[in-house]
């Protein structure tokens, strides 16, 4: 069963500032998009690649991938710019992972993990990590309501990965959800299907404020070539 792991990279990028798309913003000298794309393609089961690029850039994003990923426009939000990427996937392909173009380190170890754990007959599989920090839910002026106990809750990386009528099925009937779908396990939750998680990796965070490139930077650095 072939694997294919679509990856929206259509985002602005607000949170980190810049002025340039968050993907293409050069860690070590090289956009995070190039990146995180490379990783993909150096895990052992992965066969296709679809990115989501900001609308204006896909020539430059289609140059800078090369001819072996497909890049398509994305859409107004991440859940526009991935159901537009599925319906580019091969007809042979029965796994597809989703993975942020802002998690540029992402171990292709952890990759195959995620999409040998659905060839394993699992429906959805998402990495996940403990948390260091307490978590407060709060009201809309900021105060608190309740504190979920710390033990039962985790953070959320990608890649997800899916059977692929699974993950249709979830963005088929999802419609104008908009900015409140962070994430696409959510969508499959909603449908009732089991999802599972797997150890997830302190390299697979998600650049999102200007500290995370710092860090990234330094992680760069140290890693073999
Ligand atoms: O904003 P956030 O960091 O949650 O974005 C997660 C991923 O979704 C990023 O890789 C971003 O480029 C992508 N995205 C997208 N299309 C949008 C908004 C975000 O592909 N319209």
């Amino acid at each position: 069963a072939r694997v294919a792991v679509v990856v929206p990279a259509a985002g602005r990028g607000e949170r980190l500032g810049g002025g340039v798309p968050k993907a293409l913003r050069p860690l070590g000298g090289r956009p995070m998009l190039v990146h995180a794309v490379q990783s993909l393609a150096t895990a052992e089961l992965v066969s296709q690649i679809v990115v989501a690029a900001p609308p204006t850039l896909v020539e430059v994003v289609s140059r800078l991938l090369g001819p072996d990923v497909r890049v398509l426009p994305g859409g107004a939000e991440r859940i526009d710019s991935v159901r537009g990427a599925l319906r580019a996937l091969d007809d042979d392909i029965r796994v597809v992972l989703v993975h942020d173009a802002a998690r540029p380190l992402t171990p292709p170890s952890l990759v195959d993990a995620v999409a040998r754990a659905v060839l394993g007959g699992l429906p959805a599989v998402i990495p996940v990590l403990t948390l260091a920090d307490t978590v407060k839910e709060v009201d809309a002026d900021g105060r608190v309501l309740r504190t979920p106990p710390r033990g039962g809750l985790r953070a959320v990386q990608t890649p997800q990965g899916f059977r692929r009528e699974v993950l249709e099925a979830a963005y088929t009937s999802s419609d104008g959800d908009g900015p409140a779908v962070t994430d696409d396990a959510g969508l499959v939750e909603r449908l009732g299907v089991p999802v599972a998680t797997i150890p997830g990796s302190d390299e697979a965070f998600k650049v999102t404020r200007p500290a995370d490139l710092v860090f990234a930077e330094a992680l760069l650095t140290r890693r073999p070539l």
